[in-house]
């Protein structure tokens, strides 16, 4: 199973990433776009990291109806992404018209994923506001057993709940863990936070880390500890 370090790229333009990536030389990364500049730059983002070698987890999260989704996904299929996701909360008739449209003729597709619970959902706000009355532990295994039901690779999901992913839905069942810190490191915003070696401890499968690497004064030497950490 390949393990490797997701650097999120959250930065707000084209022009930034390449600065950003302009300082890896030869190295192959991989690399997550999220909505914010995807929908500021559109397709040709995905296209020049491509062609600069490096894979791309495209985390835009889709949410609608099975065959909005299914047409959808059949057009990120054709940008080449190595990883891409939707919203658990779909159902599992949603995931599964994911799938399908990211399956190609040959039958290759990207890996998909599914969003559980986002961490800014606390357990209160998805009592109060989505009517959910189950402990939030309880919820996100259960969307877990959907998105491998609807025969998806794995979840994002806390460090935390990794092994408790992999208990319940077996060791091969992806999961992708943000909220990664170093021990010496700022936490910023991110609250429940785990080393890369913790991460690696507890079975996580890719970390993804931002700030920690795009906001270091040596980001290729961030992004080196990070792998040297979570790879062992
Ligand atoms: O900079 P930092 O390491 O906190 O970045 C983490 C990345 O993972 C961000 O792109 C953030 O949006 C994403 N993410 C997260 N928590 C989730 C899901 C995604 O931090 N539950």
């Amino acid at each position: 199973m390949a393990k490797d370090v997701i650097i999120a790229c959250d930065f707000s333009s084209k022009q930034e990433v390449a600065n950003f990536l302009d300082k890896f030389k030869e190295e192959s990364l991989y690399i997550k776009i999220g909505m914010e500049l995807f929908y500021a730059e559109g397709p040709s983002i995905i296209k020049e990291i491509k062609n600069r070698g490096h894979k791309i987890f495209l985390d835009l999260k889709l949410h609608d109806i099975p065959n909005t989704v299914k047409k959808a996904m059949s057009v990120l299929s054709n940008l080449e992404v190595d990883m891409c996701n939707v919203h658990a909360a779909g159902t599992v008739a949603m995931m599964e018209a994911a799938l399908q449209g990211l399956t190609r003729a040959d039958g290759s597709r990207p890996l998909l994923i599914a969003v559980t619970q986002l961490t800014s959902t606390s357990e209160e706000r998805m009592k109060q506001d989505l009517w959910i009355n189950e402990p939030m532990d309880k919820v996100v295994m259960h969307y877990a057993q959907n998105a491998k039901k609807a025969g998806l690779d794995g979840v994002v999901c806390s460090p935390l709940e990794a092994g408790k992913v992999h208990e319940t839905c077996g060791k091969e069942f992806l999961t992708i863990t943000p909220g990664v810190r170093f021990a010496d490191g700022e936490k910023g915003d991110q609250v429940r936070v785990m080393t890369p070696a913790q991460a690696r401890e507890i079975g996580s499968d890719y970390i993804v880390v931002g700030r920690p690497i795009t906001a270091a004064s040596d980001p290729v030497a961030a992004y080196h500890r990070c792998v040297a950490e979570f790879l062992g």
